[in-house]
């Protein structure tokens, strides 16, 4: 049974293969509308880099307005060659997630079967995490500068800002997802507490006192990120949930895209638990693939899938999940990397659809 909601979701193409993927997210999203009544309305943004070399424009004032008004924003990527880097990311994906106080996100890694794993002797068993990366501070605040730029004595700063206030509320996040998920009640800090003693110490004492507070049946574990990355390698077994913050996360959660199979399968959300959320496949726009109907649109899909969970749209979500395990156990679909799935993009959206 779907809700009685019909939901407003903004659809943000983007860049590169963006529109290709997005396009097949939506093909399930219908086919999801029709076997459970799930009802929703969308409303297309043009943002991304194309726009910007157009008129100029990243993330207009209007559209944020509207943005704040929506129940979820499903993105494809952005990111374009012609652009220089750095304008798109902090103009646009980044204000998005600050402006919207989208403070996690949200990035299951999950190994599918008959999905290629790159680690030896590691299988879908082995495989099945979630990382919670916080997702306004840290080094992405944008705090830092130049001094005597240009000249032998350049200084430069970029300025790691944690708050309590910021590390507690993603701690919480993870703690109820951790007891949710309810498989290892467990919940692990990444950090690096033998050298970042100010910011790992925050987190380190957040960590303790809510867990003792208010989590006392979920078990602690703390890993340093550098010992996390090999453990991710070696024993990804060991892994439910991760809290982490902002770079730290953002780093490990590409390798963890791999192990899952790689940037085809790997999806993420942007979650502001009180506000609007942003779903997302976490590959990037992949500029070389573009408009040849090869690259993998399963991380979209599971964007979609993670977006209808978020929208308390259980049974759509479970259906689309259920198909995509059943489209990728089908074996139809040779490989996740563009170009050699043997499926088309568009056929493996058909694909997943068809099963929903
Ligand atoms: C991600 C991306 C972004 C980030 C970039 C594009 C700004 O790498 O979503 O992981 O660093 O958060
Ligand atoms: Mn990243």
């Amino acid at each position: 049974m779907a809700t009685n909601k019909t939901h407003k979701i903004a659809i943000m193409p983007g860049d590169g293969t963006g529109p290709e993927v997005v396009r097949e997210g939506l093909k399930v999203l219908e086919a999801a509308a029709a076997a459970t009544g799930l009802r929703y309305d969308t409303v297309n943004y043009d943002l991304g880099g194309e726009r910007y070399l157009r008129t100029g424009e990243t993330l207009p004032d209007a559209a944020l307005a509207e943005l704040r008004q929506v129940d979820a924003i499903y993105l494809g990527a952005i990111g374009h060659p012609e652009v220089t880097p750095g304008i798109l990311e902090r103009n646009l994906l980044l204000r998005l997630r600050f402006e919207l106080d989208q403070y996690i996100n949200l990035r299951p890694v999950k190994l599918y079967p008959n999905v290629d794993c790159p680690l030896k002797d590691k299988g879908p068993e082995d495989i099945d995490f979630v990382v919670i990366r916080e997702n306004t501070e840290g080094l992405y605040g944008g705090s830092g500068g130049f001094q005597y730029k240009g000249t032998p004595q350049e200084v430069s700063t970029q300025v790691h800002v944690t708050t309590r206030f910021g590390a507690e509320r993603a701690i919480r996040y993870a703690f109820d997802l951790a007891r949710k998920r309810a498989k290892k009640n467990e919940l692990r800090l990444v950090a690096k507490t033998n050298v970042m003693t100010y910011v790992s110490d925050t987190w380190w004492r957040a960590f303790n006192e809510v867990g003792d507070a208010d989590y006392p049946d979920i078990h602690r574990e703390y890993s340093h990120i550098d010992a996390t990355v090999m453990w991710f390698v070696k024993n990804p077994e060991w892994f439910d949930v991760i809290v982490t913050e902002n770079m730290f996360g953002d780093i490990i959660t590409d390798l963890g895209a791999m192990i899952q199979g790689g940037m085809g399968i790997a999806a993420g959300g942007n979650i502001n638990p009180q506000g609007v959320s942003m779903f997302e496949p976490i590959g990037g726009s992949a500029p070389k693939y573009t408009g040849q109907n090869v690259i993998c649109p399963l991380a979209a899909i599971s964007a979609a899938q993670m977006m209808l969970d978020h929208l308390g749209e259980t049974e759509a979500s479970a259906r689309v999940e259920s198909a995509l395990y059943q489209a990728l156990a089908s074996g139809k679909i040779k490989s996740l990397s563009a170009g050699r799935m043997s499926l088309s993009t568009s056929e493996v959206g058909d694909l997943v659809a068809g099963l929903v």
